[in-house]
């Protein structure tokens, strides 16, 4: 079994990613950094120089490579939720976790970085846009945990406990 951190940009899939995975004495992967690694160039670039159908098509095929792991937390990039295929192959050994913010956390988290290809230009109407129709996908996850006012380990704790709870998973940490 995997667990795999869905959600927007910001919030918090990276971080809480590799605290939940020491916490839970699972491995780590973080499926932007596994797109990098392999096409040797940043994600802001592959969308650059190839366009973003190609780094999606990228991504559906790390999708198919993840659904054949066990015992990872996969942290996703925020636009894996928009084909159904990759939520078929994600859901298929995995427990699917969104985490959520509001817009203006969002912004404030992310808007200094500009790593981030889909939001150039006027950031927070862009979030608001995407989030808008994003929400719908991000919310067939099995738990949604909105990360707004959370620290990062308490979201890691709330996962923690879900997972102890609803799975019956015993605390490899007591
Ligand atoms: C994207 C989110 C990014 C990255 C790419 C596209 C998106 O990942 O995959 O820029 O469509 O929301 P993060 O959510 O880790 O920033």
């Amino acid at each position: 079994m995997n667990i795999v951190l869905l959600g927007f940009m910001g919030t918090g899939k990276s971080s809480v990613g590799e605290r939940l995975a020491k916490r839970l004495g699972m491995r780590y992967l973080d499926m932007d950094e596994v797109i990098e690694e392999e096409e040797g160039i940043t994600v802001r670039e592959i969308f650059e120089r190839y366009g973003e159908p190609y780094f999606r098509d990228k991504e559906s095929e790390i999708c198919r490579r993840i659904s054949t792991l066990d015992g990872y937390v996969i942290s996703t990039g925020g636009g894996v939720v928009l084909r159904e295929e990759n939520m078929d192959c994600l859901r298929k050994n995995g427990l699917l976790i969104s985490l959520t913010a509001r817009p203006e956390v969002i912004y404030k988290r992310i808007h200094k970085d500009k790593t981030r290809p889909l939001l150039q230009g006027n950031p927070i109407k862009r979030i608001r846009e995407l989030l808008t129709f994003r929400e719908p996908y991000y919310r067939k996850a099995d738990l949604l945990v909105d990360t707004s006012s959370l620290s990062i380990q308490e979201v890691v704790e709330r996962i923690t406990m879900y997972i102890i709870e609803e799975m019956g998973y015993g605390d490899h940490k007591g």
